[in-house]
């Protein structure tokens, strides 16, 4: 699909949440490096462009910027925080740093504000003129943003007038009308901007006359067309987890070839109470081909006295490829597999931090496409995930395996700290559906992100009736994310923390304690392994 509207990402944080933000007002967009070549980006005739913010300076000697071609193509352009910086710079207004020493070497030519401000998080902003994207906010004079700069701009480029100001930033927001260019120095994108998205609306629609082209739900029959033109013939096999990714994609992929698709669910020994019954309860009904293959024992017997984490996540990715060929291989004149990969996972990013270390190996079916020799097919591949449950809604899949929580690939194992042993499975998978089912019946699972059951390899002393025990402990894990990338510890309600507690020692044998998990990622991550 041609994307309207192209979004240059300079490193901020914020680059998905606009790209959402466009989609979600009927616009198809995609993101691209800030850096990117103008033939790269010119050669998708976007019809306007969005900058990002990011953590560069623009007065810094290796700042980011955009190529000038792309700048001076004659399209409509709203520049974001560090974008708005760009667009001033190049079209010849004022960039100040902020402070003497972190730009030093142009502070000679821009002047440096040493008694500037920066803005991190809310800030008032007043209108001065209501034009351009800023007309849709209906006379209101000032409005509250969310902001993260600091450098700011001083003087604004020939043609350009200041539409609004901040405490922090003289020139807030600016705009050449006849260019149709436009910038803020809040971000529009973010939630804290309430107003944020009434003016990336005006300027989609009012100042670059976009047109809606973009629903997810009919987005849909193109994926499925695609998807019957590219496997013609041949067989297809597809993972599926029980998860929502990998459920849309095969029952995409279903609706464009039928029977030709055969989904292979892998008992693993590691799942949650009731998972594999319920992936049978749910998938079969919308007439999906599903090979259930019971390969636990195998897993189990594979991870014996294994306890170092990276070491168990490496064996159940390598037990899950082979089960996962073997069962492929039954199967006649296999040509194409099917992933969920999402649009996330495709985006090419500025390097802006340099290398990422490997903080876990993670386990998913993304790691067969070396082994075996077959055609991908990914039907997600443009699509954000809050899209892929749009779409999911409209194929009818259950609203259980829609919102279901986030479940890692390697499952319980990582999750049962130390050696697993079938007991200590039992153990958590027994407090495990208890969260599970206190977290329903609280009627929270879709305001967390990720609630769940840890068993810890320490015993220690309780009492029970007149009995001494010495047990084991349970944590409890809940968080919220938006992403999975950073989280919150999430408070429960007390009245549901009691109920909790006090089911799954009871519940639980060989379990005596229970404790809360209170720590945010980072530094801690959502898994404990
Ligand atoms: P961490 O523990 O790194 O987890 O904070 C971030 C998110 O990723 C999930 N997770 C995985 N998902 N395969 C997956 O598909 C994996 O191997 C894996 N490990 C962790 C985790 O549940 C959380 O949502």
């Amino acid at each position: 699909m041609q994307a309207q509207v192209v979004i240059l990402d300079f490193g901020s944080q914020y680059t998905q949440l606009i790209a959402r933000a466009v989609r979600e007002q009927g616009v198809y967009c995609e993101i691209l490096p800030g850096t990117a070549a103008a033939d790269k980006v010119l050669s998708r005739n976007p019809k306007a462009l969005i900058l990002s913010g990011g953590p560069s300076s623009v007065l810094a000697a290796d700042g980011l910027f955009a190529d000038k071609q792309i700048l001076e193509a004659k399209l409509p352009m709203f520049g974001i925080c560090y974008g708005m910086q760009i667009l001033a710079k190049h079209f010849g207004g004022v960039v100040t740093g902020w402070g003497r020493a972190a730009h030093a070497a142009d502070e000679a030519q821009t002047g440096a504000d040493e008694s500037g401000i920066r803005e991190f998080g809310r800030a008032e902003v007043s209108l001065a003129s209501a034009e351009g994207p800023f007309k849709a906010l209906g006379g209101q004079k000032t409005f509250t943003a969310w902001m993260s700069h600091g450098d700011k701009i001083t003087q604004n480029p020939p043609g350009f007038r200041t539409i609004a100001t901040s405490e922090g930033a003289p020139i807030c927001a600016f705009g050449d009308e006849a260019r149709k260019i436009y910038g803020v120095q809040f971000h529009v994108e973010v939630h804290h901007t309430p107003q944020g998205k009434e003016i990336l609306k005006s300027f989609l629609f009012d100042v670059a006359k976009l047109e809606k082209d973009w629903n997810p739900a009919q987005f849909a029959d193109t994926v499925i067309a695609d998807v019957r033109a590219k496997a013609p013939q041949g067989n297809v096999v597809c993972g599926l987890s029980g998860g929502v990714d990998s459920t849309v994609a095969a029952v995409l992929v279903h609706k464009a070839i039928g029977s030709r698709l055969h989904c292979i669910f892998v008992d693993n020994g590691l799942l949650r109470e009731g998972e594999r019954d319920d992936v049978e309860k749910f998938l079969k009904p919308l007439g999906l081909n599903l090979h259930i293959v019971d390969a636990s024992r195998r897993f189990l017997d594979e991870l014996k006295g294994v306890t170092n984490p990276e070491q168990k996540r490496k064996i159940i990715g390598r037990v899950f490829i082979d089960v996962f060929e073997e069962e492929a291989q039954r199967i006649e004149a296999v040509e194409y597999l099917v992933q969920g990969t999402l649009y996330p996972d495709v985006i090419e990013s500025v390097s802006v931090v340099g290398q990422s270390v490997t903080i876990k190996s993670h386990h998913n079916v993304g790691g067969l496409k070396d082994v075996m020799k077959l055609k991908l097919i990914e039907p997600l591949r443009e699509l954000f995930k809050d899209e892929v449950r749009v779409i999911g809604r409209g194929l009818k899949i259950p609203d259980k395996i829609i919102d279901r929580q986030p479940f890692p690939g390697p499952g319980l194992a990582v999750r049962c700290l130390g050696e697993i042993t079938d007991d200590k499975l039992v153990r958590l998978r027994r407090a495990d559906s208890i969260v599970r089912e206190e977290v329903e019946r609280a009627d929270l699972a879709t305001v967390i992100w990720q609630s769940f059951a840890v068993l810890l390899p320490i015993q220690s002393v309780g009492v029970m009736g007149d009995g001494r025990t010495y047990e084991q402990t349970i944590a409890v894990r809940a968080v919220t994310s938006v992403d999975g990338m950073t989280a919150d510890w999430y408070m429960f309600p007390e009245e549901v923390l009691r109920r909790m507690a006090s089911r799954i020692i009871n519940e639980t044998p060989g379990v005596n304690r229970v404790v809360l998990d209170i720590s945010t990622k980072p530094p801690s991550t959502i898994e404990w392994e």
